[in-house]
């Protein structure tokens, strides 16, 4: 079995899953209200409490697989696009528990975890949304992923599950971050986006025309969107009605992902979709990609928002590094 770890932002994770692409256990240590307070990741407080908590995250992810260390043949970690000091924890801790054993090591694409997040499968028994038929696993390539998170936005084509194409991507804001400024426009809390889904259920969507930017045929762009939702603000002070705006604004995101994607599958000819990334937990959107025509595969939230059972997924997939190669191995926060 495969051991991941995965702290690139402000969540410590560790999860456990097999060769095949069962997951046995995903665990999930959130900082995120420690954060709200500064309205947003300060990175070194995320390093600290990675530092704290990676050691009891990762023994609990064993626990609750019914392993041990034992069990473990490989151990897989991100290695970027994050922050720095944040990756460095879990790449050093994972080299550490893999050097003690002389096990091999995988570092992992942050990205490449969310693009195939959508191929692993529950493990016998455990609570995860119906698979269609008598199918284990959610979706094998060839397939398009959407993966919309809030440090990045993108299309994807998988046809080999060891690398994905970028089709079209943001050209400035991710989409996560648009639901995050929206909400600070707002005066909600932060993360924003859970808090402009909650919100727009009660407005009308229709209420407010924001602009859909269509920058090239399979990009996107959000931050023109931003600035008209501030002037929206000013042009009607008090009186603006809050769940209208954020009803209107998360329509406006939502319609430019979709066309975006409706747009790739026909041209890539493609029949299979799978979303993924933290806004991806988005209800709006969760809805919306079912209407596109193909099959559609919507993970469970905790498979879209950050998480390691993606990332030891994706190294089922790729070349390990054998011990002692991997000891000079360093993260990087952008990967070319
Ligand atoms: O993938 P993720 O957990 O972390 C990154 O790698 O960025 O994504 C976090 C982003 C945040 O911008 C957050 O506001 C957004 O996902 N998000 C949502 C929802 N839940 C989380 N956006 C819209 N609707 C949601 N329900
Ligand atoms: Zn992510």
């Amino acid at each position: 079995m495969i051991l991941g770890i995965e702290t690139s932002c402000d969540d410590t994770c560790a999860a456990v899953v097999t060769e095949e692409g069962e997951i046995l256990s995903n665990v999930i240590a959130s900082q995120g209200l420690l954060h709200a307070r500064y309205g947003g990741v300060v990175p070194e407080i995320a390093s600290r409490h990675h530092l704290e908590l990676v050691d009891a995250v990762t023994a609990d992810a064993l626990e609750r697989a019914g392993a041990r260390l034992d069990d473990v043949d490989t151990v897989a970690a991100t290695h970027g696009p994050g922050l720095i000091g944040a990756l460095l924890v879990g790449l050093s801790s994972a080299k550490a528990i893999a050097a003690s054993r002389r096990l091999p090591l995988v570092p992992v694409d942050h990205l490449h975890g969310h693009v195939t997040a959508s191929m692993l499968g529950p493990a016998p028994g455990a609570k995860h949304p119906a698979l269609p038929g008598a199918q284990r696993f959610p979706i094998q390539p060839p397939y398009l992923c959407l993966v919309a998170s809030g440090g990045h936005t993108f299309l994807a084509r998988v046809d080999d599950p060891a690398r994905y194409e970028v089709l079209g991507q943001t050209l400035d804001d991710a989409a996560g971050e648009a639901f995050d400024k929206g909400a600070r426009l707002l005066g909600l809390g932060y993360p924003g986006g859970p808090e402009v889904d909650r919100l727009a259920r009660e407005g009308d969507p229709e209420a407010f025309e924001f602009p859909r930017s269509a920058p090239g045929e399979l990009d996107f762009s959000f931050s023109g969107l931003k600035t008209s939702l501030l002037y929206k603000l000013r042009e009607l002070g008090d009186d603006a009605p809050q769940a209208d705006l954020a009803a209107s604004y998360q329509r406006a995101i939502v319609d430019a992902l979709v066309a975006r994607t409706g747009a790739a599958l026909e041209r890539e000819g493609v029949e299979r979709l799978a979303i993924g990334g933290g806004v991806a937990a988005n209800s709006e959107l969760r809805d919306a990609v079912r209407g596109l025509g193909v099959p559609v595969w919507v993970p469970p939230v905790e498979l879209c928002t950050d998480n390691a059972a993606m990332i030891a997924g994706a190294a089922r997939f790729l070349e390990p590094l054998e011990y002692p190669g991997y000891l000079s191995l360093d993260a990087a926060a952008r990967l070319s």
